[in-house]
């Protein structure tokens, strides 16, 4: 930060869901980052240059009281809340607004966090927008400045903490993956498959899914965010798990793609292999030094020679295609790789080089509505000065291994 800055992160309002319900709340990422509070009313200041020492660094959490003990249940005490921040000075949030008003006058700089992600959708205004008009109205003549590339910058290079509580999500969807594999047979519906997957997940302590699972059956693997859920399997289908589970706010994001009767045909396993060869090829790729947007575009001329194997392109299509709008889009048209972490889609830059310690996902597909078959094969891979680390080893991902978990007595 530049001199005499001061920083304030805040945390996500509860959202309405209808009538006096409030969605599933989840901490604002980048406090959680800084704080480990995941508590709704956080507040942390950063102001390093502060007048006095106690200012640098101060945490606020909401004032708990005998009502909310008994209507939401515990919530963190001072003393707790220093503990798990590491931050000396904490108070109740009824004082931020205080101390923040106070402190205001001996910066220069404000840093304000807001969400900007590349692909983020507005959907109304956040908390943290409204925060910022609040504060920049209040106080027009501060110059502002951004967190949100500090913050990206920091979250893409995982700790070795970050990394074990990654793998703690990771294990726990291998163990749903393999739960599923158990129970996919002809007739099984796909909201059956979720809850399979939901059980196993809760009950190894994960907080439930890490986005909203998608369990597509034929057809359905072909629309790439499926998540309705409500088809019966039928036997010679496919049946397509782009789901993970949440472990401390960390998520996970696995796809497998299996045989519904167990057994894949000749031709599904003919592309399953392309599908495993093109995956294989760009997880090789990921290195550190690579620039992301660079890989997701080098990933095309591996899967354009897999479409021509499969009959799927000629190389007249190939030749005679439009740059924007290459052929190979029809049957792959989402990019290989994207950040991973306290996001599913984490923050990082795509077009600065990998450094060791990102992770990423590894995601090629080919979807075939002709066909009525959607194979994806997704992995984690946390980067490396050479080969990437798989996270996602141990979980099955060759067509025969998938079929004999599948064949084996149940
Ligand atoms: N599950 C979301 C994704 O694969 O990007
Ligand atoms: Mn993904
Ligand atoms: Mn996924």
């Amino acid at each position: 930060m530049k001199k005499d800055s001061l920083a304030v992160f805040v945390s996500n309002d509860i959202v309405t869901r209808s009538a006096d319900a409030g969605y599933k709340w989840r901490q604002n990422p980048d406090t959680f980052y800084l704080s480990g509070i995941d508590q709704e009313e956080t507040f942390l200041l950063l102001f390093s240059d502060a007048p006095e020492a106690k200012y640098k660094e101060i945490l606020f959490v909401r004032r708990t009281s005998e009502l909310i003990m008994v209507w939401e249940g515990k919530k963190h005490t001072i003393e707790e809340a220093k503990k798990i921040s590491g931050v000396s000075e904490v108070y109740w949030s009824d004082s931020f607004e205080d101390i923040f008003n106070m402190l205001m006058h001996y910066a220069d700089h404000v840093y304000l966090n807001t969400n900007e992600h590349d692909r983020s959708i507005s959907m109304g205004e956040a908390t943290e927008v409204k925060f910022a008009r609040k504060v920049m109205n209040h106080f027009p003549l501060h110059k502002y400045e951004r967190s949100a590339p500090i913050m990206h910058e920091l979250r893409v290079s995982k700790s070795k903490y970050e990394v074990e509580l990654l793998q703690k999500a990771i294990d726990i969807t291998h163990k749903g993956f393999l739960r599923a594999l158990k129970f996919i047979k002809p007739g099984v519906w796909e909201y059956e498959v979720e809850a399979e997957l939901t059980h196993e997940y809760v009950i190894n302590r994960g907080s439930g899914h890490a986005y909203e699972p998608i369990v597509a059956t034929g057809e359905n693997a072909c629309v790439l965010h499926y998540v309705s859920n409500e088809a019966q399997c039928k036997a010679g289908d496919l049946l397509l798990m782009d789901c993970a589970a949440e472990y401390a706010n960390y998520n996970a994001d696995l796809t497998r793609t299996v045989p519904v009767s167990g057994k894949f045909t000749a031709r599904q396993k003919k592309v399953y292999n392309a599908v495993l060869r093109v995956h294989r090829e760009a997880a090789a790729m990921m290195k550190s030094g690579v620039v992301l947007n660079d890989l997701n575009n080098e990933v095309r001329s591996i899967m354009e020679k897999e479409l021509l194997g499969l009959g799927l392109l000629t190389k007249s299509e190939i030749a005679k295609q439009d740059k924007n709008k290459p052929a190979y889009k029809k049957y792959f048209p989402h990019g290989t790789a994207h950040f991973l972490g306290l996001d599913v889609h984490d923050v990082g830059n795509r077009f600065n080089k990998l450094q060791a310690g990102a992770v990423l996902t590894c995601e090629p597909g080919i979807y075939i509505q002709e066909e009525k078959m959607g194979i994806r094969i997704e992995n984690n891979l946390l980067i490396t000065k050479d080969k990437p680390l798989d996270l996602m080893k141990n979980i099955p991902i060759e067509a025969e291994e998938i079929e004999d978990l599948m064949n084996s007595k149940k």
